[in-house]
Order: C-alpha cells, then structure tokens, then sequence
C-alpha cells in the first residue's frame, strides 16, 4: 500500500521585479498553482523548459525560499505555517541535491567534514557520527580513503556522490534532487541515475527529481508532473505520459526525445514562436500562442488540472 508522504497545494511563488518608483509593481509568477502528491518510496520528475518555475517549486518545498501562498503539507503538518525554528526539524527530513554540488560546498572541508556537517547542526551524538559518516560513504560508493580530502581533487560524478552523501547523512524521507546528472557525461549520468535507485531502495527514500531532460526523467520516474510557465498542465503515471501523453506541450517535449531506435518512425512537433515571459504571460490558457490546436476558449480562459482517464491535465481538448 502508497501511503502519501507530502502534498502540494496550490503552490504560488512570485518574484518582485525591479523597476523604476513610479511604476506599477510587478511580479514574476515563477510558480502559479502548483498541486502534487509524493507517496514513499516514490519518484516524480518535474520536466519543462527553462525557467518554468521547476527549481522554485523544489526551493519553496524546501522553504529555501519563502512561497508567496499554497500549502506544503509534510506528514499531516502544513510546513509553511510553522516557524523557522520548528522548520530545523523538518530539514532533517527534506533534503535537497543541486546540480552543481560545488555551489553548495565549502571548498575549504574535506570529504568528511561536508558529510559530518548536517549531524553537527542536528546535534547528533559526537560517538555516533564517525559510523554514520562510514556508512553513508560505503552507501555513495566512496572509499574510507577518500575521507581527508577535497571535493576540487574528485571529478564530476564522484562529486555529485559526496552531494548525495551529504543530502542522506540524515537519514531524510524526502530528497529534491534539481537537475543532478545535467552537468555529467552520459556514462556517469547511468552511474549516478542507479546509484540513486539503489539508496531508493536500501532507504525507503521519496524523491522530486527536477530535470529538463525527458529521457533521464522516463528512465528513473514513477509519476512525471510537466510544467509550463509556472504551471502544472500534466501530472500522470510515468508509463501512460510517454505512451499517450494528452497535453499539446507533452507531446512537443516527447516527440523531441532522440529516438533509441534508428528504424522508429517518430514525428518531430516543433513548438510555434517562443516561451514567453513569466513576467508577462499570455490570457487564457498560457501555452495558446504556441498551440496548434488553440481556439477562442483557450485564449481567453486559462483551463484547470482536470481528471482525465487517471491522469490530471490542462486543458481545453479535455474540458466540457
Ligand atoms: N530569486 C529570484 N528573483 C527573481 N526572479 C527569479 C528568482 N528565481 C527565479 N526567478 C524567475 O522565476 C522563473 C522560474 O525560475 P526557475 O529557476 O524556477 O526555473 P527552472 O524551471 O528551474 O529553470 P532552469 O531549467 O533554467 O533551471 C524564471 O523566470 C526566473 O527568472
Ligand atoms: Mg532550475
């Protein structure tokens, strides 16, 4: 049986954008109405172009950064409502992994120190930690001798398992992952993509893997929610979104996927103009400029998740 670990509800992000003091304020909708359910043991890759609001959505579940309304609900507790001190007990059980672990690493700790640093500020025993350390390094596939040294001495994929280890040194439920096998080579990225799959398993562990590539996302998702413009428009089982994806935008994302097999015949749709600001988004539904299917309805109305045969979905096709 799924038992549901974290809800998103109506998740709203906006961002102020600078201008000058006699104008209007105005505000950059990175995140606009985000819903989803993370059962345990479960994954959901959130896809979509650049700047669709995939990294604010992890933040905000995170509380990295404050969400502007919606509700995060972890474990029955709405996280958004607690204050920041209580908040410390619920990071022991979000954790987040970055594509570029170097950013978020002190390049001055050794391998131990970076691991060892969360059970220092969650005041885990001192007697306790040099087990943990040796276990969650054996768990990553790093070796006892690497301990003492620094994470400039490592290459790409093993630097991206001294970010995991950090991000599980805790034991979480919960790890966001944001585009961590974009920055590697194809053969690390499978290393990295099984390697997560094993801690998945050996851990119980429930992720949100945030990624702009599909085919990494097909091979490591159970669930796969699509965004466009700070919008969920599809949220469906991994297998039923590749087979018969049902948005417009799903299927222009998945017809773009490089095809494994050179005798398939598979039709490339080219999306019409280009993605449009979130600063200034179109009426009605927001991917109508680029739709080939776009009517009267879609320019006007924007269309809610709707369920569709099992799957949720935006848009008007779909709609009485
Ligand atoms: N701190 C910020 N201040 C102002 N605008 C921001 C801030 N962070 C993000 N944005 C804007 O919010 C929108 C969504 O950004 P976000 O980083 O979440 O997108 P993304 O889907 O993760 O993109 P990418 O694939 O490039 O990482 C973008 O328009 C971005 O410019
Ligand atoms: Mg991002």
């Amino acid at each position: 049986m799924t038992s549901k670990l974290l809800e998103v509800k109506g998740l709203h992000k906006s961002f102020p954008l600078k201008n000058s003091l006699f104008q209007q304020k105005r505000f950059v909708h990175a995140v606009n109405g985000v819903t989803l359910e993370l059962n345990e043991g479960e994954t959901i890759g959130i896809v979509g172009e650049s700047g669709c609001g995939k990294s604010t959505t992890g933040r905000c579940i995170l509380r990295l950064i404050e969400p502007t309304s919606g509700e995060i609900i972890f474990q029955g507790k709405d996280i958004t409502k607690i204050r920041k001190q209580e908040m410390k007990r619920f990071r022991r059980d979000i954790q987040m992994v970055f594509q570029n672990p170097m950013d978020s690493m002190n390049p001055k700790l050794t391998v131990a120190e970076i691991i060892t640093e969360p059970l220092i500020a969650h005041s885990i025993p001192k007697e306790h930690r040099y087990r943990i350390l040796k276990e969650t390094m054996e768990l990553v596939g790093l070796s006892e001798s690497q301990l003492n040294r620094y994470p400039h001495e490592f290459s790409g994929g093993q630097r991206q398992r001294i970010g995991i280890a950090r991000a599980i040194t805790l034991r979480p439920k919960i790890v966001i992952l944001d585009e961590p096998v974009s920055a590697l080579d194809v053969s690390v990225q499978s290393q990295i993509l099984n390697l997560l799959q094993d801690l998945q398993e050996e851990l119980g562990l429930s992720y949100i893997f945030i990624s702009h590539d599909l085919g990494v996302v097909e091979h490591i998702a159970h669930k796969v929610g699509v965004m466009y413009l700070g919008e969920l428009v599809e949220f469906a089982d991994k297998d039923q979104l590749f087979t018969e994806p049902l948005h417009p935008y799903t299927k222009a994302l998945i017809s773009a996927i490089p095809k494994s097999d050179p005798d398939e015949v598979k039709e490339r749709i080219i999306l019409q103009g280009e993605l449009p600001s979130p600063a200034n988004p179109p009426a009605g539904c927001k991917f109508h400029p680029r739709c080939a299917h776009a009517n009267e309805t879609c320019m006007s109305l924007n269309p809610i998740l709707t369920d569709v045969n099992g799957r949720k979905v935006a848009c008007h096709l779909y709609q009485e």
